[in-house]
């Protein structure tokens, strides 16, 4: 496994490397099923995958990596879910702090976050502080995000700040939660659904989409390579023509 994850890391290209890889970490709650476990066995056991993602990006030289880990719909799951997701998240920001220090890695978050409960605000708000000057990479997780609610709040803004002024893509763009981040170049979901689920509508305009079948708690650092060699293989014409890419 080792061996076939180095030799897949040999083939990327260094200099075609995305700058930003968002991620719709999916699967868990089926991988649980699988193992015969209850679903939080399932998110769980996704925390292995978030660091050899990050690990991974931080190692190749991707400065931007987004993890969607709560949409604003998930708060429709079962009570014990949620605040299993919750408690999860307290935790492993603990666990991994001195990593992110160690690493140079800035966490940072889009999303409402003021909707979570105290105890995971505050422990996640610690980490942007302490994190704060990291410059290697920078981890955004999307929580209580959906890219509508994203867009709405932007246009909210504006309409106090420019009321009957034109607004241009730079303005929206700096009015919303995610303002600063570039667009990804690789959106990657696991397990097999092939949909946006409400996320990063605006800055996906052309990003490449990438599906895997593989369950997000078995997703690693080769199944990141794959994604980003199959990336590396794709021609970006961006409305042009391929003779005009020269
Ligand atoms: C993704 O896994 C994690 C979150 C949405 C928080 P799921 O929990 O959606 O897993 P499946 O899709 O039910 O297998
Ligand atoms: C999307 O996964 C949200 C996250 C990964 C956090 P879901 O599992 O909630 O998506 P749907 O509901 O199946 O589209
Ligand atoms: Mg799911």
């Amino acid at each position: 496994m080792q061996i076939m994850a180095d030799q897949l890391a040999s083939l990327i290209d260094a200099s075609k490397l995305p700058s930003h890889i968002a991620v719709i970490m999916d699967g868990n709650g089926r991988w649980a099923k699988q193992n015969g476990q209850p679903r939080i066995f399932g998110h769980h056991n996704g925390v292995k995958a978030v660091r050899e993602v990050t690990e991974a990006c931080a190692e190749l030289g991707v400065p931007w990596l987004t993890l969607y880990a709560f949409s604003t719909e998930n708060w429709k799951r079962p009570a014990m879910e949620v605040s299993g997701l919750m408690g999860l998240l307290v935790e492993t920001v603990k666990n991994e702090m001195l990593t992110l220090l160690k690493n140079d890695i800035r966490l940072h978050t889009i999303g409402d976050i003021s909707k979570l409960p105290n105890s995971t605000r505050l422990a996640l708000e610690d980490a942007i502080q302490q994190t704060a000057n990291n410059k290697r990479m920078t981890l955004t997780l999307a929580l209580n995000y959906s890219a509508r609610w994203e867009i709405l709040d932007a246009v909210n803004k504006l309409v106090k700040t420019h009321a009957h002024q034109t607004v241009s893509e730079s303005d929206f763009t700096e009015a919303m939660s995610g303002a600063g981040i570039p667009d990804p170049e690789l959106l990657i979901r696991t397990s097999g659904e092939k949909r946006i689920s409400n996320f990063l509508l605006w800055q996906c305009a052309y990003t490449e989409l990438y599906f895997t079948e593989t369950l997000w708690p078995d997703f690693r650092k080769q199944h990141l390579y794959e994604a980003i060699l199959n990336f590396q293989q794709r021609e970006r014409r961006f409305g042009k023509i391929s003779e005009q890419l020269i």
